[in-house]
């Protein structure tokens, strides 16, 4: 059973206040894009986990992987022994801020749901998607969708015609919980800027396919964060700019760099210039939005 599985960009992240559970109350808007992984399961006597492709550095192949937990949870909730060889062909970058491990565990839990003989309606998969993590559920629908809560509870929002992004890989890694305890400092140091306001005008200029004004309206609050954590972004921001994106953002916590640009010619041509400028470990050229988790074969 194989499953593909978008990574994500976030068009918009206002972090609220903390809660009382450490995690963050959100209004996002998220669209998935044309990179992907691909978990495969196959029937076997007991889980294992082996991850391969582009993209592996760092990532675990034992229960510390929430493609793992993703597996164990589908069992203990629907009494199935977690039986299943995975197998994680990544190309999403790691710790990215692109959510690929949540896609990991949407995949997981498509694909372990069919291997089972489950077949769990996509609401049912989408409510053990939000107890595994914040990005799951969002993996599993894909699209352009607002999230709120703490990213987990998903509208589905209208954008017309695609969008065509570069991405800007990094050399490192940054920890998402990182990212959010920074925010947490600058503002308890009064150093934060000012808080995003709501999306509307970011969906209305998706509603309209209008990739001028989307990249006037794009905005991150843990931008900030991980400018502090990694200084180097500014210059990676700023070479795609100086290149002629329409906008240039950190991919939710970083370090992944997303501009958006007119078209696919223009795509191709911005990440060949960014890659000559040494201000990122390789390029990427993709679209949005594509559909959530799919089973492939
Ligand atoms: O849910 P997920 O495992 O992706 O979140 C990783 C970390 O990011 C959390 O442990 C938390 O520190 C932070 N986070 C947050 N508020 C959110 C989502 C994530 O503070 N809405």
């Amino acid at each position: 059973m194989r499953v593909r599985v978008p990574a994500k960009i976030n068009l918009h992240l206002g972090v609220g206040e903390s809660r009382a559970d450490g995690y963050h109350e959100l209004l996002t808007v998220f669209q998935a894009v044309d990179l992907h992984d691909e978990v495969t399961a196959t029937a076997a006597a007991d889980l294992s986990l082996a991850i391969e492709g582009a993209e592996t550095g760092g990532v675990p192949d034992d229960s510390d992987n929430l493609a793992w937990r993703a597996a164990e949870l589908l069992g203990d909730e629907y009494g199935v022994p977690p039986r299943a060889a995975l197998r994680i062909r990544k190309s999403i970058p790691v710790a990215g801020g692109m959510a690929g491990g949540s896609a990991d565990a949407a995949a997981t839990l498509l694909a372990c749901s069919v291997l089972w003989g489950l077949d769990l309606p996509r609401p049912e998969l989408a409510l053990l998607a939000a107890e595994l993590g914040s990005d799951v559920a969002f993996a599993l629908t894909g699209g352009t969708a607002l999230g709120t809560g703490r990213g987990e509870q998903l509208t589905p929002a209208l954008a017309t015609g695609q969008f065509h992004w570069v991405l800007a890989l990094a050399d490192f890694g940054l920890s998402t919980a990182d990212a959010y305890r920074e925010l947490d400092r600058q503002r308890a140091a009064g150093t934060a800027d000012d808080p995003l306001g709501p999306p509307d005008a970011l969906l209305d200029a998706l509603r309209a396919g209008d990739a001028v004004r989307v990249a006037a309206e794009l905005g991150n609050d843990l931008q900030p964060a991980a400018l502090a954590l990694a200084p180097q972004l500014r210059a990676t921001l700023r070479a795609g700019t100086e290149l002629g994106a329409l906008a240039a953002i950190v991919s939710g916590s970083g370090p992944t760099c997303a501009f958006l640009v007119a078209d696919g010619g223009a795509a191709t041509a911005l990440a060949a210039a960014l890659a000559g400028e040494g201000v990122c470990r390789t390029t990427r050229v993709t679209a949005g939005p594509v559909p959530g988790a799919r089973v492939s074969s």
